[in-house]
């Protein structure tokens, strides 16, 4: 059997690395049973986006990079698509596997799809209902043309069966991405937290002390519907400056959308200059689950980053109004609340959340041996 996996973006790459991983160790037992290839269509190229995930995870090097780099998201699919029909024309796979919901998955799956080419897609049917989410769109057109559908919780099959996906196509094979966090515990433990900061520090934050960080909240934000429009980022940047850095030392991984938007808008300067706020560049995978371990508490936007809190047990304010994963909420056993980028709501939450003890929560199946199940639903699938 040949398998192309396509990834694209960072989210997708502690997922396709235990995929990989159980691939290899299955070809070790049937030798020669899979072929599996590897293609990155380049959407995230700096080394701290992508280099660094695939030396951490021990993800092999892509056979295929795209190369297709920033641009506009039909720029971004668009290409991904030409290119990749080529790649699948030469290489007539069986299956192309995509993962999560990012511009690559969609591209891939039109692309398969419109070749015959049998798709999976790990992480099936998760649903905001936020069309205005490019996201939210790649998962819909993703699921729609999937032959199989690989779901990390059991919401997820309700949507797909809502939208009227039939049963021999869904299976029920739990979070992979928690494979890599199981996987890489120890080692993320072994991290020193000062030595993360001073080794990822966004030179111009002009921090020089930071030694003694007993207690501190870790931040992402990257969402457009938070970073781009300097109405919302202002006040955000504003509140958490002049109130939460006041109680709670933040370590900032800033994405490079929005430091881009954070220069843009002339806010980066004052967050620069907060002697309470660590801008830190984006994480390599380990530093960033050695933070979420200590952290008092975690502020993000992040889909991945609310999950792994979860199991984890870091209290988590999702600044989103709405999410995909609703088993990380609260009311569903998770560690994590919507705040949406409401000052009065994150300053509410924040304070009542700060008081709340850690309360590690495992959902059914995020066990550690996700990919385990994913390739045994290709491998024995029946049309
Ligand atoms: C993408 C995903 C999103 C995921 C996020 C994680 C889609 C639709 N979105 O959003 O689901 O949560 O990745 O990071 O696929 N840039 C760099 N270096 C890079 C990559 C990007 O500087 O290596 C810059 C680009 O020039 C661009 C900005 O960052 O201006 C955003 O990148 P883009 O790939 O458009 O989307 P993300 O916001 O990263």
């Amino acid at each position: 059997m040949k398998i192309i996996s396509v990834v694209g973006a960072r989210p997708n790459f502690m997922k396709v690395a235990p995929f990989i991983h159980t691939i290899n160790a299955y070809n070790r037992e049937h030798p020669n049973s899979v072929v599996h290839l590897l293609v990155h269509t380049g959407q995230h190229y700096d080394d701290r986006m992508s280099k660094s995930f695939f030396e951490a995870l021990n993800i092999p090097d892509a056979d295929i990079n795209l190369g297709i780099g920033s641009g506009t998201h039909a720029e971004q699919v668009g290409l991904s698509m030409i290119e990749l029909e080529k790649v699948f024309v030469v290489e007539k796979p069986d299956w192309v596997v995509v993962f999560g919901d990012v511009n690559a998955t969609m591209a891939a799956s039109v692309s398969a799809k419109k070749l015959h080419i049998k798709v999976c897609h790990v992480e099936a049917g998760l649903r905001s209902g936020d069309m205005k989410m490019p996201e939210e769109i790649n998962r819909l057109v993703t699921d729609r043309l999937s032959d199989l559908l690989l779901t990390p919780d059991r919401l997820s099959i309700e949507n797909l069966k809502a939208e009227g996906a039939s049963d021999n196509r869904i299976r029920f094979v739990g979070n992979i991405m928690i494979d890599t966090l199981e996987s890489n515990r120890a080692k993320a433990e072994s991290l020193v937290i000062n030595e993360i900061i001073g080794n990822n520090q966004i030179e111009s934050s002009d921090i020089t002390n930071f030694d003694l960080i007993s207690q501190f909240a870790v931040m992402t934000l990257h969402r457009p519907s938070n970073v781009d429009h300097k109405e919302v980022l202002e006040p955000l940047v504003n509140f958490l400056v002049d109130e939460i850095a006041e109680k709670l030392t933040i370590i900032w991984a800033v994405h490079p959308r929005t430091q881009k938007q954070l220069k843009a808008f002339n806010l980066w300067d004052k967050v620069a200059e907060s002697k309470n706020i660590y801008l830190v560049h984006p994480l390599d995978y380990h530093s960033m689950l050695k933070l979420n371990m200590q952290a008092k508490i975690m502020l993000t936007d992040s889909g991945g980053l609310q999950e792994e809190c979860t199991v984890l047990g870091t209290p988590c304010l999702t600044m989103r109004w709405n999410t995909e994963r609703p088993i990380t909420l609260r009311e569903h056993g998770g560690a994590s609340v919507l705040v949406g980028n409401n000052i009065e709501r994150i300053r509410e939450e924040f304070n009542q959340t700060l008081s709340t003890p850690r309360k590690p929560e495992r959902p059914e199946l995020w066990d550690g041996h996700t990919a385990k199940r994913c390739l045994e639903a290709i491998l024995f699938y029946k049309g």
